[in-house]
């Protein structure tokens, strides 16, 4: 079995619908090891010999949040500037996440058809996500995929259809992981 870490953010995850709920799902599993940033560094100081090592026990990693102004939110920002040192993973000697597996599960507000050429934003949410994917590759990391849920906010859509599809967002992570 794949020892998975999922590093999440989410700055209010006592108001959160949708990633409390995948949270909680993903916690259910043995295998898998859910840090919930904001949580365990509520100063905002994180203990980055902890994160690395975590990082260098697992075989997957997958990083759940919300979009945030069209990245990620600011704990998981700084969980990036903070772990990823020279000679750990770029760098001198700094392979110690070659080879990882990485998935990206990100809920947005906007609907799918604005992440569209068409739509308001004109470019996908893995264009909008290109800088992580850029740090991936520099870290010699192998991202496999994303998994995205559109429309997740609870207060405009409503609690109960945004919870069905952060359901069908947890089952296509499990064949997401399953797979690899
Ligand atoms: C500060 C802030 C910025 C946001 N920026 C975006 C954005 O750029 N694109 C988008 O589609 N949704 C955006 N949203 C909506 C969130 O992605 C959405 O509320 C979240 O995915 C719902 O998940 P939750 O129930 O776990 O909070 C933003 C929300 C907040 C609070």
């Amino acid at each position: 079995m794949k020892k998975t870490l999922v590093i999440s953010a989410h700055p209010n995850i006592a108001q959160s619908t949708a990633n409390a709920y995948i949270l909680d799902q993903l916690n259910e599993s043995t295998s898998t090891t859910v840090r919930h940033l904001d949580s365990i560094y509520p100063d905002y100081q994180i203990d980055v010999a902890t994160e690395q090592q975590l990082l260098q026990d697992s075989d997957v990693v997958v990083f759940q949040f919300p979009l945030f102004w069209y990245s990620v939110p600011p704990m998981l920002k700084k969980w990036f500037d903070d772990v990823l040192t020279y000679g750990f993973a770029y760098g001198e000697n700094g392979d110690k996440l070659k080879g990882k597996k990485v998935l990206l599960s990100v809920t947005t507000g906007g609907p799918e058809e604005a992440y569209s050429s068409t739509g308001y934003n004109q470019i996908s949410v893995k264009e909008v996500l290109v800088p992580l994917i850029q740090t991936f590759k520099l870290t010699q990391m192998e991202f496999v995929d994303l998994n995205v849920s559109y429309a997740m906010v609870a207060m405009q859509h409503g609690e109960e259809a945004v919870l069905t599809k952060a359901k069908d967002h947890v089952q296509k992570l499990a064949d997401q992981l399953a797979a690899l």
